[in-house]
């Protein structure tokens, strides 16, 4: 009797994992499924948006979202001091302008001026990714 018992629990144990197994939950969180990022994730809010040009370099996360080519670095650690990378982001203008933003940041804004190797990688990165021009 007492052995007949154990062999029953032996089975049922046997068979509930397996039977989970070859069934999938239909309740089961679609996000939490591998491959896909969950909207639950704390850590997606610290994630920086990665939206970028679509023929472009991808954005890198760990820049802000900057798409990621020579130079973004150098920009992000420019221009964050202040703000985000969104405001870049968003923009799309001349190189005239960029040229004037720039020294409207230094002058009026107080932003530290780098060297001029640094300060020509940066305002080449910005006339290539965000231009209206090209
Ligand atoms: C010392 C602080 C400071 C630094 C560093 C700085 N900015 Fe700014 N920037 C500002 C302020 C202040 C504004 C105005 C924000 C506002 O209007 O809310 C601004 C605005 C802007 C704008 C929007 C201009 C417009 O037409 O509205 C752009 C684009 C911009 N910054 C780009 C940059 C870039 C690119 C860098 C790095 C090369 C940079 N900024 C670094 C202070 C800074």
């Amino acid at each position: 009797m007492r052995a007949i018992t154990k062999a029953v629990i032996a089975l049922a144990l046997l068979a509930g994992p397996a039977d989970a197994q070859a069934r999938p939950d239909p309740m089961r969180d679609a996000s939490l499924q591998a491959g896909t990022i969950s909207q639950t994730d704390p850590m997606v809010a610290l994630r920086a948006p990665t939206e970028a040009a679509p023929d472009g370099p991808a954005a890198n996360a760990e820049l802000g979202g900057l798409p990621d080519a020579p130079g973004a670095e150098e920009t992000y650690y420019q221009c964050v001091a202040c703000h985000s990378t969104d405001i870049i982001k968003q923009q799309r203008i001349t190189d005239a302008r960029w040229d004037e933003l720039w020294q409207w940041m230094v002058e009026e804004q107080g932003m530290f001026e780098p060297d001029p190797e640094t300060r020509d990688v940066i305002l080449a990165y910005l006339k290539t990714q965000f231009s209206s021009e090209r």
